[in-house]
């Protein structure tokens, strides 16, 4: 079982042995049980007060404690996008099952994405699938926050501050920086990540909306302080610069007792989104599915949203209910985690993806067109079977070579709308 701590990036305190956490500083001279204090920067020192994000760790070992670095292989993580890819829309089916033996890490498969850590903005998309919990090592990405968001199978991501368990429907960020091991809790586990490589994911402001609504702060959960006091040969693995590199460590990186701070882990289980719609009107803007997103240096305008499409009712009048066709200056990555999703008849499956970059015409399928041109409107139709989401980013969203090049890429994609009749003039 894990615990939790309620609140959205809220100052936390916890320690896994009483009289840890020292009172009244952050680095006294001796710390209690013989523990060494470090600090983790989430945030440049000088960010803004609301804004600054930190932790005091007191820990069995520090941080520098391991062996050099060298590379790792040739993953089928990486940040490499193409220069040059096809405006096309694009749609895959999901990641075919792992083989044996692959973890949650190896089992990481680069999608697309823009910017990247040297340029510090900018998104990275995987998929996984794994059939094993990570043995004897331990990963953190210096590149990026990752917003974990499991398909299927529950994963316990065991931490440097505590322990998450996450199921499908719940999603898991790990901080840049933040040492972790993936445990899977039903065997096998497959599901999607978002890199962020710009500003920390955040709730958005609600204007009209008023102080409650969408994703609301206390639905968000920070483990309490749990720790491993183990010695061993184990692996410490970093993602640094869009590569991964391996190194040696004696001991669990694990192995922080208290901790205090706004900077860690937490959960969000996407079945609390209080979801807003139209209740007289039109489909609004996807604007108001808008779980977290990550501030671009333009106001109103985000290097990523992260957006869901849950269980709703759909009630608006003289109406075309599902979302309309359109084409937006964003860019966006479309999952499904659960169910169905009402703007496609078929194809887009539960591990699925789509892509529909900038200004590239999409919308629903010829099938939905149909029936929800037809729909019996004086009812209300509800929604129970879904959570759909998307990643939606400022740039447009480069696939890589791997992703175009899949065997599990839906190469027929277009043809769901070639079923759209020309009705003008109609009657
Ligand atoms: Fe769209």
């Amino acid at each position: 079982m894990s615990a939790y701590m309620s609140g959205f990036a809220n100052e936390f305190a916890t320690e896994a042995l009483d009289g840890t956490l020292p009172v009244g500083r952050n680095s006294p001279q001796r710390v209690a049980h013989g523990l060494y204090a470090e600090q983790i920067s989430g945030t440049a020192f000088t960010a803004p007060r609301h804004r600054n994000r930190r932790s005091w760790m007191y820990r069995i070992r520090p941080a520098a404690m391991h062996g050099s670095f060298s590379h790792l292989g040739e993953p089928r993580l990486h940040n490499q996008w193409l220069d040059q890819p096809s405006p096309d829309q694009m749609r895959w089916s999901p990641l075919p099952d792992a083989d044996e033996g692959v973890d949650f890490l190896d089992g990481l498969f680069t999608m697309a994405g823009n910017g990247g850590p040297a340029a510090g903005t900018g998104i990275g998309i995987h998929l996984y699938a794994a059939t094993q919990s990570m043995q004897d090592r331990y990963f953190y990405n210096a590149d990026a926050e990752m917003l974990i968001v499991p398909q299927q199978g529950r994963l316990r991501l065991a931490t440097e501050l505590g322990v998450i368990e996450v199921e499908p429907q719940e999603i898991a960020v790990i901080p840049r920086g933040i040492r972790f091991r993936v445990d899977l809790l039903d065997g096998r586990a497959s599901g999607y990540v978002c890199e962020n490589f710009g500003a920390l994911l955040q709730l958005p402001d609600l204007g009209p909306i008023g102080s409650n609504g969408l994703a609301n702060p206390r639905d968000f959960l920070t483990p309490v302080a749990a720790y491993e006091d183990t010695e061993g040969d184990f692996e410490l693995v970093v993602k640094f610069q869009g590569a991964l590199w391996r190194a040696d460590i004696g001991h669990s990186p694990l192995d922080v007792v208290a901790w205090h701070g706004n900077y860690a882990p937490y959960k969000y289980d996407l079945r609390r989104f209080n979801t807003i719609g139209s209740i007289s009107y039109d489909h609004p803007d996807p604007s108001i599915f808008l779980v977290l997103h990550s501030p671009s240096d333009s106001a109103g305008v985000s290097n990523l949203d992260f957006v869901i499409f849950p269980p709703r009712w759909l009630v608006a009048q003289d109406t075309f209910r599902p979302p309309w066709f359109h084409r937006n200056v964003a860019s966006e990555f479309m999952g499904l985690v659960h169910g169905a999703y009402d703007a496609k008849a078929d194809g887009f499956v539960p591990g699925g993806s789509s892509l529909h970059n900038c200004m590239i015409g999409h919308g629903p399928d010829a099938a939905t067109f149909d029936k929800a041109s037809s729909a019996d409107l004086s009812q209300p139709d509800v929604i129970t079977d879904t959570m759909a989401f998307m990643f939606e980013s400022r740039s447009v969203i480069l696939p890589t070579r791997q992703a175009v090049e899949a065997g599990f890429r839906q190469r027929d994609y277009q043809a769901c709308w070639a079923g759209l009749q020309k009705h003008f003039p109609g009657a």
